[in-house]
């Protein structure tokens, strides 16, 4: 790459000097968004390192960014071929897979109304305006009891635990039909470890790029197999007992609605893209996987956020009695009315950053960027943080202000500055379950805020450093929650 000749009129990239074999590894370090933040400031906001022996180009600034995934989205959609991702979903994962770019752009569309039409069907009493509805207000409610019950029995809670179950049965709803108590032990044991399967594909894992390390013993390599395994393992049986019960004149979720679909295709002609049915039904296995993790690491960033800023906690609960109420549970049409929670949503978005970077990209072709040559197979990363902490888009970056986003009266979310937010990543690769994930940190939120007053331990200061990886969690705590009085 260093040696590529570069054709004439482009320039060759800048960026820091690569040692032998490792490459730029040292500097890159352990929070790759802090260390690639700072070297944007002096390479500019598109670059290259070295990490082992492979260029990696990282892009920040929303305007080359926007540049790159949008205005040249079909050069900049690939998948690189990385070690770990080989082990996501037996390697034919629809979000981390090198597809073809015919058969990834077919999956994901089916994937995409899979995901649409099972969110937004009626719910099952007209008490509710769907099923996505439906399954978080009921999820809401056992996550109140459970919190109840914890509370009462150990007098604290570890708020990513229980949060974790609540969203993993509202996707399992929508996905499989079914839903587990909070005690169950299989899927606690799936949903509750997944920090190691985030820690291994967030960007910049040596082990995805030096080869060597491949062959070297590691304990979180292997832990990360052994989950990838074991939520293939859980997958495959359900998706087993679908085909046992299939029946064609009653698809009752994402799962039949996909194996009705491999019969539709085998009837038509026309269908140009070949699939294997594996392909068509392992799709459900990436939205279980991105639904459950994404989530409820942002609820629970949101209930840490809650403690540490105990006035913004009051602030929320009193818009919440005053719009909603405390009869009834709130709904998703409320949103309109709790302008401050939409703004303290899209500020925890931005200041935690929880997704530091998209899953990394690949370009598809020879092309430039802002002038500087990009030859094909250039492993790309997103560096979302720098988006959201960057001093030319946000006015004090680092302090945690969620009335940034309300408009000078306080009554009204302003939608431009809410758009500059980045999390779900920009044009072609962009989050599929962006609409379902924005209403359902909101409706849980609402939810939880509406009846539970959340607390710190006396005495226990709050860590609220984040630990890296493709989503980036806060460390396991333990915090106190208290019901609402009517009176407060
Ligand atoms: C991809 C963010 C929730 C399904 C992505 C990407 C990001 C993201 C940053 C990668 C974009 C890129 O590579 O450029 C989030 C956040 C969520 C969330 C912050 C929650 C707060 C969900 C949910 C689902 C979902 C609920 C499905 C039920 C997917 C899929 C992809 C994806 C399938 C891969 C798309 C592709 O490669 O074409 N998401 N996501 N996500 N997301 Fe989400």
């Amino acid at each position: 790459f260093f040696h590529t000749e570069i054709p004439e009129g482009l320039r060759r990239l800048p960026g820091p000097k690569p040692l032998p074999i490792i490459g730029n590894v040292l500097e890159v370090g352990s929070k790759p968004y802090l260390s690639l933040t700072a070297m944007s400031k002096r390479y500019g906001h598109i670059f290259q390192i070295q990490i082992g022996m492979r260029p990696v180009v990282v892009l920040s600034g929303s305007e080359t960014v926007r540049q790159a995934l949008i205005k040249q989205g079909e050069e900049f959609a690939g998948r690189p071929d990385l070690y770990s991702f080989r082990f996501i979903n037996d390697g034919k994962s629809l979000a981390f897979s090198t597809d073809q770019a015919g058969v990834w752009r077919a999956r994901r569309k089916l994937a995409y109304s899979a995901l649409r039409s099972f969110s937004s069907l009626e719910g099952t009493t007209p008490e509710y305006s769907c099923v996505l509805e439906e399954h978080i207000c009921r999820e809401g409610e056992y996550l109140i009891k459970q919190l109840n019950t914890v509370m009462k029995a150990d007098g604290s809670f570890d708020p990513f635990r229980h949060i974790v179950v609540s969203v993993a049965n509202v996707i399992c709803g929508m996905c499989f039909g079914r839903r587990y108590d909070h005690n169950d032990q299989e899927l606690l044991s799936l949903v509750n470890l997944s920090d190691e399967f985030g820690q291994v594909v967030g960007s910049g894992n040596p082990a995805d790029f030096i080869p060597a390390l491949q062959f070297l013993p590691s304990k979180t390599m292997k832990k990360f197999m052994n989950i990838n395994a074991r939520f293939n393992t859980f997958v495959q049986k359900i998706v087993s007992e679908h085909y046992a019960t299939y029946d064609k004149d009653n698809i009752r979720d994402i799962t039949d609605s996909l194996i009705d679909h491999c019969g539709d295709r085998k009837l038509d002609e026309n269908s140009n893209v070949q699939m294997s049915d594996e392909k068509v039904v392992g799709i459900v296995n990436d939205l279980f996987g991105a639904g459950f993790d994404t989530i409820s690491t942002a609820l629970s960033w949101s209930v840490m956020y809650l403690v540490a800023y105990p006035e913004i906690q009051e602030r929320l609960y009193q818009e919440l009695k005053n719009n909603v109420g405390l009869d009834r549970t709130p709904v998703l049409s409320d949103k309109p009315n709790l302008p401050f929670l939409e703004a303290f949503i899209l500020e925890i978005f931005r200041h935690s950053s929880f997704l530091p970077f998209t899953i990394p990209h690949c370009t598809s072709k020879d092309t430039s960027l802002n002038g500087y040559f990009i030859p094909k197979d250039t492993c790309v990363f997103i560096n979302q943080w720098q988006i959201n902490h960057d001093p030319e888009l946000w006015k004090d970056p680092s302090s945690f202000n969620p009335d940034r986003f309300l408009s000078a009266d306080g009554t009204d979310v302003n939608k431009l500055e809410g758009e500059k937010v980045m999390v779900f990543g920009m044009g072609k690769r962009r989050c599929i379950g962006e609409v379902i994930a924005r209403n359902e940190v909101y409706l849980f939120l609402a939810i939880i805020i509406q009846k539970l007053h959340f607390h710190t331990m006396p005495g226990e200061p709050l860590d609220m450093t984040p630990e890296y990886g493709l989503t980036m969690k806060h460390k396991r705590c333990h915090l106190r929650a208290t019901m609402r009085a009517r009176n407060e």
